[in-house]
């Protein structure tokens, strides 16, 4: 596990979202350091989704401020284009083109929104590729890929902008059960050389050995925020607990 600092580099304060009368998120406090590893978990429906996307602009926010290295990045004047580009994000689903290759899916934004020259993107890519463990799938097509690959290509996608922050909204769940640790491997890799990262997973195992941090959400809030020896040591409440007896038994 990664040594963290106090910088905060993402900072969430009072986020309140509803859609139509449902209120969604409840007005959700949290700071997430660089190079720390973050995971939050929850039942369903609880808003784990809803704060990854509104970390970065997908989906705007009724109350509170973002802060992403000191600046409000959640105010309406902000270019979501600029924040975009500094905090990747990873689907349950990958999202990848499936009429590009691996290669191509991975160096179409480097060259569409950074402007870098085909060859550089190239390189980028084929380099991400060998770093995702899968150095000999660059021609391959979407559907020549296992889950475990494409989702293996998605985190090299994200990675290829260069990000600060990695947001992964249960990277694992559509997998099946023998791909999902190729994907964690990577995303546990990727942590310990310091990606700040916020991952939504219900991988209890890949919680313990990654995370720094572990966020439990119910009905709209933020109701723990620990660090992980501690919530996994019981020191949490009735909510968390049951939510826990029920993931694990
Ligand atoms: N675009 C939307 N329009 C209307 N309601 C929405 C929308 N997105 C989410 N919701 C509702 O907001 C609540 C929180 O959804 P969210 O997807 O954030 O939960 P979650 O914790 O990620 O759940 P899961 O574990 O099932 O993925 C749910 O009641 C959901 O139905
Ligand atoms: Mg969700």
């Amino acid at each position: 596990m990664q040594d963290i600092n106090d910088k905060p580099l993402l900072v969430l304060e009072g986020i309140e979202k509803s859609f139509g009368a449902l209120k969604v998120l409840k007005g959700c406090s949290l700071s997430v350091s660089a190079s720390e590893t973050v995971v939050v978990i929850g039942p369903s429906g609880s808003g784990k989704s809803t704060l990854l996307r509104c970390m970065n602009l997908l989906e705007p926010i009724d109350n509170g401020v973002i802060l992403f290295e000191d600046r409000e990045i959640s105010g309406e004047r902000n270019d979501k284009h600029v924040v975009r580009k500094q905090i990747g994000m990873v689907f349950q689903g990958f999202e990848l083109f499936q009429h590009l290759s691996a290669v191509e899916n991975i160096m179409l934004a480097p060259v569409k929104v950074l402007g870098m020259s085909r060859a550089d993107a190239h390189d980028i890519a084929v380099g991400l590729l060998r770093k995702v463990h899968i150095p000999d799938k660059a021609g391959a097509f979407p559907d020549e890929l296992s889950g475990g690959q494409q989702q293996r290509v998605a985190i090299a996608r994200a990675l290829a902008m260069k990000p600060k922050v990695m947001l992964y909204d249960e990277p694992t769940s559509a997998l099946d059960p023998e791909m999902i640790r190729e994907v964690l491997d990577v995303m546990a890799e990727l942590s310990a050389e310091g990606m700040t990262s916020v991952v939504v997973t219900h991988e209890i195992g890949f919680a313990r050995s990654a995370a720094n941090r572990i966020v439990f959400m119910d009905g709209g809030e933020i109701v723990e925020n620990k660090f992980t020896e501690e919530f996994f040591s019981g020191a949490v409440g009735g909510r968390a607990r049951r939510f826990l007896d029920q993931i694990l038994h």
